[in-house]
This record gives C-alpha cells, sequence and structure tokens, in this order.
C-alpha cells in the first residue's frame, strides 16, 4: 500500500548540502531528509580534500575570489563568489562547532594570530586555505552532520527513498506554478509514496555516472537536475563536466580518487619514463586548475599511447605522506602500491558537474517552493571550472542560506495539502530489465567516448542521435512497467546527458572544462548557457 506523508520541509539528498539545511532550519519544523540507498551513499562521504575558506590571516576575501574568478574561465558571477567566499570563515566556524575534526596544525601558535588547524593547498589557490581532516574529510562532515540529525527528532530520516518526479500545481492542473512536494519510490516496499511539502529542496548531487569512468559513487545520476527540468526549471552550463586529473588507475579500483591535496603538497606527475611534463603546458605546473592539469594528462596519454600517467610524493618523508594521506596510502597498499616508495599510476575521471539548476543567492529555483542547493544547483560560483574544494563551501552556504530564506517565507505557506496518490494502474512488472542495463552502458559510453575532455562537432552530434533514441526507448519502458531504482536514475541520467549535449553544442568557443577543436578559441565576450524548458516557469 502505497503511503501519504507530510512534511514542512522535505530534502531530497542526505550529504552535506541536503544535511546542512536541515540542521539550520529551526526545530519545530518537521523535516524528511530522503536518500536513495545507505545515508552515507552519497558523493560527500567520499570527498577528500577539504572546504575552501578563509581562514589564514595572510589571507583574503579578494585573493580568494580572484583565484575562483581566474579557475572559472571567464564565467564565475562575481557576486555569487563574493557571496560564497564572504561567507566563508563563518560557515566553517559552524562546523567547527558541530564538533567535525578537522586536522590540526601543530606548529600553529593562535597566540600570534596563526589558524590551529592545518590548511592545505591544492590547483588554482594562490594560499593555503583547504581546511580538511587528513584525507578523508567528506567522512568526516557526513559523520559530525549526521550524528547531529540523529539527535533531533524533528529531522527524519528516510533511507532506500528513490525520488521520482516533483507535484507541482501545474502537474496537477492547479492554478499557480508551487511545487508541492515529490512521488518518492520506497525500495524497501516497493510501493511509489506521496510526500506533500510546504517547501522542497532538491539537494541530489550531481550527474558524473554519466561517464563511463568516475570518481562519484553509484548514486550520482543527476536526479534532482533532471526532476527540477521536468517540473519547469531552467538549467545552464551543464557543458562544464570537470574531469579530476587523478584517479586510481588499477582495474579492482573502481572510482578510487587520489586527492588533489597531494599535489599541494609537493607531488609530481610524471610520464613512464619519469619526466614531469606539467611545465610544458602551464607555468604553475602540477597546481594549475583541473581544466588543463586534466587535459594535459589526457594529451600525454594520446600521444604517447599510454593507460595512465604516474602521480610521485615518494620523495616526501614516509611519516609526511602516511599522517597526511591515510587514506590514499591504505587504498593503494591494497592494490600493492606502497606510495612512500612508488609512483601511483592515474587517470583523469568525471568527478562533478559544475552546470546544474538555476538558483538565485538562497536556492530558489525558478519554481516556487522548490530549492536547489549543493552539486544540483547552478549558483555562478564555479564559471567554466570549478576550483577544488569550492564545492563543499558552496553546500554549506547555500544550504544556511536556502534554510533562512524558508525562515523568512514560512509564515506565507499553507500548510502541506492532500495531493493525489501516483496512479500505477497502466503499468505492470517488467520482464525486460536488460534493456535497462544495457542503456545504462551505452549512455556512459557514448558520453565518455563523445562528450568527454576533447569533443568536437561531430561527436556531439552523435551523442545526440544516440541520446535520443535512448531517451525514447526509455520513455515507452517507463509507461508501461513499474518503476525500479535502476529505471529511474537511467531516466534521468539521460535526460541530463541530453541537456549536457545541447549546452556543449550551444557552446562555439573552448572554455575552461568545455574544449571542442571546432573551436578551439575562447570568444571575447563570456555568455552562460541557459537552457530553459517547455514547460518553462518564469
Ligand atoms: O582532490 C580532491 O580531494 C578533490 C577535491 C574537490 O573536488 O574539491
Amino acid at each position: 500500500m502505497s503511503r501519504h506523508f507530510q512534511h514542512d520541509v522535505l530534502v531530497i539528498g542526505s550529504g552535506a548540502a541536503g544535511l546542512s539545511l536541515a540542521l539550520t532550519l529551526p526545530s519545530h519544523l518537521r523535516i524528511a531528509v530522503l536518500s536513495k540507498g545507505d545515508l552515507a551513499n552519497g558523493s560527500t562521504f567520499w570527498a577528500q580534500g577539504g572546504v575552501a575558506a578563509v581562514l589564514d590571516n595572510a589571507d583574503t576575501v579578494q585573493s580568494h575570489v580572484e583565484d575562483t574568478l581566474n579557475a572559472g574561465g571567464g564565467l564565475c558571477n562575481e557576486a555569487a563568489v563574493r557571496f560564497t567566499v564572504e561567507h566563508s570563515r563563518e560557515a566553517i566556524q559552524w562546523l567547527i562547532d558541530l564538533g567535525v575534526p578537522f586536522t590540526r596544525d601543530d606548529h600553529s601558535t593562535v597566540e600570534d594570530g596563526g589558524f590551529e588547524f592545518h590548511l592545505t593547498r591544492e590547483g588554482g589557490h594562490s594560499h593555503r586555505r583547504i581546511i580538511h581532516a587528513a584525507d578523508a574529510t567528506g567522512a568526516a562532515i557526513f559523520r559530525t552532520l549526521l550524528a547531529q540529525a540523529r539527535t533531533r527528532p524533528n529531522i527524519e530520516l528516510l533511507e532506500q527513498r528513490v525520488a521520482i518526479d516533483l507535484i507541482t500545481e501545474r502537474r496537477l492542473g492547479l492554478e499557480g506554478e508551487r511545487c508541492l512536494g515529490a512521488y518518492v519510490l520506497d525500495r524497501s516496499t516497493g510501493e511509489v509514496d506521496t510526500h506533500s511539502a510546504r517547501f522542497t529542496i532538491l539537494a541530489s548531487g550531481g550527474a558524473a555516472k554519466v561517464y563511463l569512468y568516475t570518481s562519484n559513487p553509484d548514486g550520482a545520476c543527476g536526479d534532482g537536475i533532471a526532476m527540477a527540468w521536468r517540473s519547469g526549471c531552467r538549467v545552464g552550463n551543464l557543458e562544464f563536466n570537470q574531469f579530476h586529473p587523478t584517479c586510481l588507475y588499477h582495474p579492482q579500483a573502481k572510482s578510487f580518487l587520489v586527492t588533489e591535496a597531494l599535489r599541494g603538497e609537493g607531488a609530481y606527475l610524471k610520464l613512464p619514463n619519469g619526466d614531469r611534463f606539467m611545465e610544458r603546458f602551464d607555468p604553475r605546473a602540477e597546481l594549475a586548475p583541473r581544466d588543463i592539469v586534466a587535459r594535459a594528462i589526457d594529451h600525454e596519454m594520446k600521444r604517447l599511447g599510454i593507460d595512465c600517467v604516474y602521480l610521485d610524493i615518494s620523495h616526501k618523508p614516509a611519516d609526511f605522506v602516511k599522517t597526511h594521506f591515510p587514506t590514499v596510502y591504505e587504498r593503494c597498499l591494497t592494490f600493492g602500491i606502497d606510495i612512500t616508495r612508488q609512483a601511483i599510476p592515474v587517470v583523469p575521471a568525471a568527478h562533478y558537474t559544475c552546470g546544474g539548476v538555476l538558483v538565485d543567492q538562497h536556492g530558489r529555483t525558478d519554481v516556487p517552493g522548490l530549492y536547489a542547493i549543493g552539486e544540483t544547483s547552478f549558483t555562478g560560483l564555479h564559471g567554466a571550472n570549478r576550483m577544488a574544494s569550492n564545492s563543499l563551501l558552496e553546500c554549506f552556504v547555500y544550504a544556511r542560506s536556502a534554510a533562512n530564506d524558508i525562515m523568512t517565507q514560512l509564515p506565507d505557506i499553507a500548510q502541506p495539502r492532500d495531493l493525489p496518490s501516483w496512479d500505477a494502474s497502466q503499468v505492470t512488472d517488467s520482464d525486460e530489465d536488460v534493456i535497462i542495463a544495457h542503456n545504462w552502458d551505452e549512455l556512459r559510453r557514448f558520453m565518455w567516448d563523445y562528450v568527454g575532455i576533447v569533443r568536437t562537432n561531430k561527436r556531439l552530434q552523435r551523442a545526440q542521435h544516440r541520446v535520443r533514441l535512448l531517451l525514447d526507448e526509455i520513455d515507452e519502458f517507463y509507461s508501461n512497467y513499474k518503476v525500479s531504482r535502476d529505471l529511474i536514475e537511467l531516466r534521468n541520467l539521460a535526460q541530463v546527458a541530453e541537456l549536457m549535449i545541447a549546452c556543449a553544442m550551444a557552446r562555439k568557443e573552448s572554455r575552461g572544462l568545455h574544449y571542442t577543436l571546432d573551436y578551439p578559441d575562447m570568444l571575447p565576450e563570456a555568455l552562460d548557457t541557459i537552457l530553459a524548458p517547455p514547460t518553462y516557469c518564469g
């Protein structure tokens, strides 16, 4: 039996953004936080590097702003950058107050104005400004946020819940555009429940799973972006898919990232013969922004016909390496690689979706009552290339801003409504699930081959043709058969792939993460790529 639930705030996604928003709201609100699988399955848990913030006395807001604008290839929204950076210190203080165990700096003297936590460096940053918990920052933050959420009786943490679509006034044929909640598959019962809410928050992460090789966990399927699009929200800049330069290259090492902080602490990128090569591409060498490093690696791999390059930190003292990078050290050791003595084989892999659902400074989308925060959103912070460790910061700053906005609006918003149940009267059990598995593979492979680090018009056209065929097939399947997690995710992923391709085709230049052989130069004017759905609410 499908069920009906009513909440003040429905949060779709249980990572840094979703949990931060839930914890910032006051305890008299009834909040539900949905997770597609187990709570820890999202990208936050796997984030290694840290959170960029202006914390050191020698650092300035202006410097962090300028570095972000530079990395963003002229496409950042300066107001969004400034807003985020200006709120960075208070966001970090909030996390410290909650008890996040950031790594301390043994050499700092607070009395001399030093900062008590260790700050590391990553590509594009001109200062040490990444606060971290060794090389498992996401896990430390996630555990703290989750532990806090568990102490709050008003926050319901609902696992194995896959949001299918948003419920809007328009969808129900009512007057108005407001979002009223969502239909959600409960994987433990197989039923689709109706969640009615005064405010709905999309905090479901990015869409890097659209690529065959990715650093992301399985759930990164662009669910929030696809649902928002189907509900009438604009999306933007989805051509900017960030490839992390250094994921472990090993047949058994699915999705294992080797944090950029290794390069921040002096690791070198090398060819199989031991030569360094980054200086040939950028004077900042290993600490150039990610788009440049990933493209340089891709170039060298293609030029030499090699399967990977190498990341080498073995020239640093073994104790230093083990203390700063225990996760990377242990994980590599399980594959027989001792990083204190050997270089690590690495390749680029899809890592972060810089574009997303268009939002304002409070995370408000085009649909009233619907917010998007974290990787799902497009705030303008990242421009054409996200600077390392700015994304977790964005999660906290925008989650807190959205929570404050909800509090301001709350007195004027009616209680959650009674909504119609999900209609499953026309569908049956599927007898051909192989179609879903096949389409998953096909989609991820052609996105990797045709919409990857280096693009051309022809490759994009091929991808567009294929994604349209897939979308037709998926739509037919979706109309006839009961929903499953795999089907819901595939539908979303194919939708977002189509939007990524459309954005990439619209950009007739190379900028930041979007590089095409047909338009290798950057145009003088930097413009966002904004797509509006046929049902656009504006
Ligand atoms: O390399 C890393 O640790 C990743 C950081 C980030 O994506 O911000």
